[in-house]
């Protein structure tokens, strides 16, 4: 459940008109309710806490520091998988050992940083990446607790951009590798090997495959007991779906019904890291209208957000329900293409899609932007990043200000030879 919803006509984020904050800081806007994603967390972490998991918030769905900093006070731990998203979640309070660091890429520094942070976990991705783990806690005389990111070959049945579980997918290690890292466990002093990570992929409507893919995993848990391994930890990474159109997901107390039977039974510690089903409802994307104009039937609403703003359309053909940010008096629906400034045909929100008839000047609300929304934005067709703001009952806070053009282009040089 979220917090958008009319009162007198008028879209309210929380205790706040959506008109009033786009009227003082323009559009395009992120706007996110703090109380929505606050409850989104506390919904995993209650319906998880038979087992006492730690949850830890995907930072690549949103890693506004001030979204970071909330999740962090309430006790949230951290997904990260760069650099970057560590010194985000180090900054916002983050406590190391609430730390996971995925990634199938992690550079040498990036390793050095997480190693000298102490975090909880690398969920490791391959052989080579074990190997290069071990030696930078060679070189600081460091011993580092790691899991073993297996590929646990299910399809999730969602869309494949998103599939991360099956066997073509970059991510993870396949079984028989991971059996034989098992017995290599001697070549890697500095590193324990105490947990085992799977992610099967992300806006998962059903518990089917998340059940499927823990039992592998646990399989694979009693086959390390027979390479002397010993697994405590079992992080069934994130994943759950929330509702963009008609959707009808499983709620966080359905999926802990289906897969805690099997977690209780391992006796093993568990950690989860959504960050869609904590953040995705949470937020939207407030665009004005600039034009209307029809071509060969078909009607365009042409808004000042754009691709660059929000991709998922483009990307994935993603949907996300539009809502006018005034219902009044707008009986007459009529169908449009709500449609971007920038130069590509791909630069969409929705198309054919039943509004009330619109007009220039217009608020729309793109909504459930909150998770790859704003961390996906570019400055494609030199375009600044949008504002994001925060609101909390009937408080609002910017939280991260509009882009401005100085600031867009201020690392770039021009070379002495074209001065
Ligand atoms: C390893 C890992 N964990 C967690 C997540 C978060 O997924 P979701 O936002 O679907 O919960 C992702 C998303 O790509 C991921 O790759």
């Amino acid at each position: 459940m979220h917090r958008f919803s009319y009162r007198n006509g008028r879209l309210m984020c929380e205790g706040v008109a959506v008109e009033e904050v786009a009227r003082e800081v323009g559009t395009p806007l992120y706007l996110y309710s703090y109380n929505t994603i606050l409850d989104h967390f506390r919904k995993v972490k209650s319906a998880f806490s038979p087992v006492g998991a730690l949850v830890c918030f995907a930072a690549k769905a949103n890693s506004n520091m001030a979204i970071l900093r909330a999740l962090a006070k309430a006790g949230a731990g951290f997904d990260v998988v760069s650099g970057g998203e560590l010194k985000r979640v180090l900054r916002a309070g983050a406590h190391p050992k609430k730390i996971v660091f995925a990634s199938v890429g992690k550079s040498i520094a990036e390793i050095e940083l997480a190693v000298k942070t102490g975090i909880l976990f690398f969920n490791v991705e391959s052989a080579q990446e074990l190997e290069r783990i071990e030696s930078v806690c060679r070189r600081l005389r460091r011993r580092q607790r790691i899991s073993l990111r297996v590929n646990p070959e299910v399809d999730p049945h969602t869309h494949s951009f998103i599939t991360t579980g099956h066997r073509a997918s970059k991510f993870g290690i396949d079984r028989k590798t991971v059996i034989k890292l098992f017995q290599r466990t001697a070549e890697f002093p500095h590193l324990a090997f105490e947990g085992l990570h799977i992610h099967i992929g992300s806006q998962i409507l059903e518990a089917r495959p998340f059940r499927a893919a823990i039992e592998r995993a646990l399989l694979l848990v009693e086959e390390a007991k027979r390479h002397g391994v010993t697994i405590g930890t079992l992080n069934i990474g994130g994943g759950l779906g929330i509702v963009y159109h008609k959707e009808t997901p499983q709620t966080a107390r359905d999926y802990a019904k289906a897969v805690l039977p099997v977690l209780k039974r391992s006796g093993l510690k568990v950690i989860l890291e959504p960050g869609r089903f904590i953040v995705g409802s949470g937020g939207i994307l407030v665009t004005r209208v600039l034009y209307l104009k029809s071509s060969h039937g078909r009607q365009f609403a042409i808004v000042d957000a754009a691709m660059n703003d929000l991709l998922r359309p483009s990307l994935y053909g993603a949907y996300h329900d539009i809502w006018p940010a005034s219902a009044n008096g707008r009986l007459r629906p009529a169908r449009y293409d709500v449609v971007g400034p920038v130069c590509e045909s791909g630069d969409f929100f929705a198309k054919n899609r039943k509004l009330p008839k619109l007009h220039p000047g217009d608020l729309l609300a793109v909504m459930g932007a909150g998770a790859y929304g704003f961390v996906m934005s570019s400055n494609y067709n030199s375009r600044p990043r949008a504002a994001e703001v925060m609101v909390r009952s009937n408080k609002w806070y910017v939280v991260r200000k509009r882009e401005t053009f100085e600031e867009m282009i201020q690392s770039e040089k021009i070379p002495p030879f074209l001065r």
